[in-house]
């Protein structure tokens, strides 16, 4: 068996309505907390829900929005508010670009400096070297897994460039994953984020930094997401449908987090980065695509290779027949998917400006990004312009 790690938050507690049992949960993070919060969830009233559950605690709540993706100037500007309000531990509230916003917040807490200086190539790329500040993590969608994950993807938009800072002090304290809180999510949301979870797993079982448990843990993840991310972009009141993806976009963070992503991840970094497309809809237009690219890939490559066998077993999980034989079970998640992307009105790419005058620069991009070395199979640069073709 393979030499592995798994690194992970070291409380999670997860269920409908936990969310009431912060005041308690949050003990030991203050007397001042910073809590970075969604505009979503601040219109959705659990901002004024958080606050007035922290302060009958008896602690005192400065908040600041996270609009969009972070940058390195929405994350120095709070990581400046907290230090400005003496605030020792850090809360993040909504989406994965609020939770990521705090992760970052919380080691700079802590390491001192500016964002920028822990970012490769555009910064001086300095390791975290300190456990973060303790935060606790919120989700409010269920998307990317980003409050059980150690990076936080941060943009830098002077250089159109995205890098993850990543690192396991920065790991929250805490994640509080209750599903009830993503009832509201409207349906684009829960289609695009939903999709970022599905693609996160299924990277993830057929990345070649795969182990034993992230293998479990996406497989069953796959299947949940399988069986609800429809009925919840469907019905959002489905309640059953909301748990199961809340659960399956957990554990899609702890499985990138230990196994890494793929192709579809290459491309979302760089193309997240020059165009404004939602990281959701980059990975959920070109996970068909990639996927066919992919399995077409190594079935040229050799009659039997064993990634293949992942392929397969993705399939099965999908379409949810654990006696599927191979050869059908990789074509019916290739298809499952390809019809997913249709009944959640996945857009394209070209509708967020993607040219195809852009795409041999996007190539070249995608073929130095971190996720791209574990894709199961190299793609050349023409199939990779074709995937990005055909995703727009
Ligand atoms: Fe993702």
């Amino acid at each position: 068996m393979t030499t592995f790690q798994f690194v992970t938050v070291p409380r999670i507690v997860f269920g409908r309505g936990c969310f009431a049992r912060i005041g308690e949960l949050a003990e030991g993070l203050g007397p001042s907390v910073l809590a970075v919060v969604s505009p979503s969830a601040t219109a959705g009233g659990r901002l004024e829900e958080l606050t007035g559950l922290l302060e009958a605690a008896g602690l005192r709540v400065v908040s600041t929005p996270q609009r969009g993706e972070p940058t390195v100037e929405s994350v120095d500007s709070a990581a400046a508010l907290a230090r400005g309000e003496r605030c020792s531990g850090v809360i993040g509230l909504g989406g994965g670009s609020a939770i990521d916003a705090a992760k970052s917040v919380a080691g700079l807490l802590t390491s001192g400096g500016s964002a920028l200086d822990y970012m490769e190539v555009v910064g001086a790329g300095r390791k975290i070297t300190r456990p973060a500040a303790p935060w606790i993590a919120i989700p409010t969608t269920a998307g990317t897994g980003a409050e059980v994950t150690w990076n936080s993807v941060v943009a830098y938009p002077p250089r159109h460039f995205k890098a993850s800072i990543r690192s396991a002090h920065l790991l929250a304290r805490l994640a509080v994953v209750d599903p009830h809180l993503s009832s509201g999510t409207p349906p684009a949301v829960t289609a695009a984020s939903g999709m970022d979870a599905l693609c996160q797993l299924i990277e993830s079982a057929t990345s070649t930094g795969a182990n034993p448990m992230t293998d479990t843990l996406a497989l069953a993840g796959i299947r949940m997401a399988g069986r609800c991310l429809l009925r919840a972009y469907r019905d959002g009141g489905d309640a059953e449908a909301r748990d199961g993806m809340a659960l399956a976009a957990m554990w899609s963070g702890q499985t990138l987090t230990n196994a890494a992503l793929g192709a579809v991840h290459g491309f979302a970094a760089v193309l997240g980065a020059s165009f404004p497309i939602p990281h959701g809809v980059v990975c959920a237009a070109l996970l068909p695509h990639v996927m066919r690219a992919n399995v077409a890939a190594l079935r040229a490559e050799s009659p039997d290779p064993p990634a293949l066998a992942r392929y397969a077993a993705v399939g099965r999980a999908l379409v949810d027949k654990p006696h599927l034989p191979d050869d059908q079970a990789v074509d019916g998640g290739l298809e499952f998917i390809q019809r997913l992307a249709v009944e959640l009105s996945i857009p394209g790419l070209g509708t967020f400006g993607l040219a195809s005058t852009d795409i041999p620069a996007m190539v070249a991009l995608a073929r130095k990004s971190n996720s791209m070395r574990y894709n199961p199979v190299k793609l050349s640069p023409e199939v990779l312009a074709e995937v990005l073709r055909q995703a727009m």
